[in-house]
């Protein structure tokens, strides 16, 4: 069987003349969890959005489980195979917790009401959101809450991979953890995930690889001890330094 879940060959992205993903390659295995860091404006998240199919690609191939899908007419077919976790947690602010992790299953994978209740409750709590969560709005939960919902609801479809696009930048350094945590446990149990996120403690611990983009290209990849703390370029090894810099700040300031 082919270990490669995702391959990106040769991918290319442009709006106006403007090059934002110039010749991204690489694989992910099954159960793989890859890191992207890198500056703003690099194409982490316009990436993600390639392999999801929100934004299309002008060259290259992307083939998830062996199915183009750069060639794919079926959008949605394809992206209820992919979970995506945003910035925003983007969950429905007129449904109840349990409600939005309903809705795919009913909606899209078209399952039995009861089915789909099993398989949600049992997402949800899988995320640590106990009953007494599943009939409150966003609204009514804290944002480490919504965004482990939103996790919920992108496992319950049991995707064959999961983007996160910075899942934890939104939240209260205290909320942070617990996000982390169930993305750790989820990487644990084998789920295939790519993570676009600068908390390097979490790439540390959790990544199989990092990559480090900036102007629309992968300029180092490597294990994340090498990547983190050895970079070898010049322009990583700055970044790096300050993103290190801005870590340890941030933890100083949490452990009293
Ligand atoms: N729809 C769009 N139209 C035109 N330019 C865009 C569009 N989306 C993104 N860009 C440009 O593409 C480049 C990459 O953007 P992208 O959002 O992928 O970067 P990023 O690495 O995710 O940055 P950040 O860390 O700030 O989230 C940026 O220069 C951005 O201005
Ligand atoms: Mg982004």
């Amino acid at each position: 069987m082919e270990s490669n879940i995702l391959v990106v060959e040769n991918l290319w992205k442009f709006y106006g003349r403007e090059v934002i993903l110039k010749n991204i390659n690489f694989t992910v295995k099954r159960g793989e969890t890859k890191v992207i860091i890198g500056p703003s404006g690099a194409g982490k998240s316009t990436l993600l959005r390639c392999i999801n199919l929100l934004v299309r690609p002008d060259r290259g191939r992307i083939i998830l489980d062996g199915d183009v899908i750069t060639e794919r007419r079926d959008v949605h077919n394809i992206r209820s195979q992919i979970g995506f976790v945003f910035q925003h947690f983007n969950l429905f602010n007129h449904l109840t917790a349990i409600d939005n992790v309903l809705l795919g299953l009913i909606k899209v994978k078209k399952l039995p009401r009861e089915e789909a209740m099993r398989r949600a409750k049992e997402a949800l709590l899988s995320v640590g959101i106990t009953e007494e969560l599943w009939r409150k709005y966003p609204a009514q939960l804290s944002g480490g809450q919504q965004q482990r919902v939103a996790i919920a609801r992108a496992i319950a479809m049991d995707p064959k991979i999961i983007l996160f696009d910075e899942p934890t930048s939104a939240l209260d350094p205290e909320l942070i953890w617990e996000v982390l945590n169930v993305m750790e446990k989820l990487s644990r149990n084998g789920m295939t995930m790519i993570v676009v996120t600068h908390e390097l403690g979490f790439a540390i611990k959790v990544a199989h690889e990092v990559m480090f983009m900036d102007g629309g290209t992968i300029i180092e990849r490597g294990p994340p001890n090498q990547i983190l703390l050895n970079p070898k370029g010049e322009r990583i090894k700055r970044f790096m330094d300050r993103m290190w810099y801005l870590y340890s700040l941030n933890r100083s300031s949490k452990v009293a």
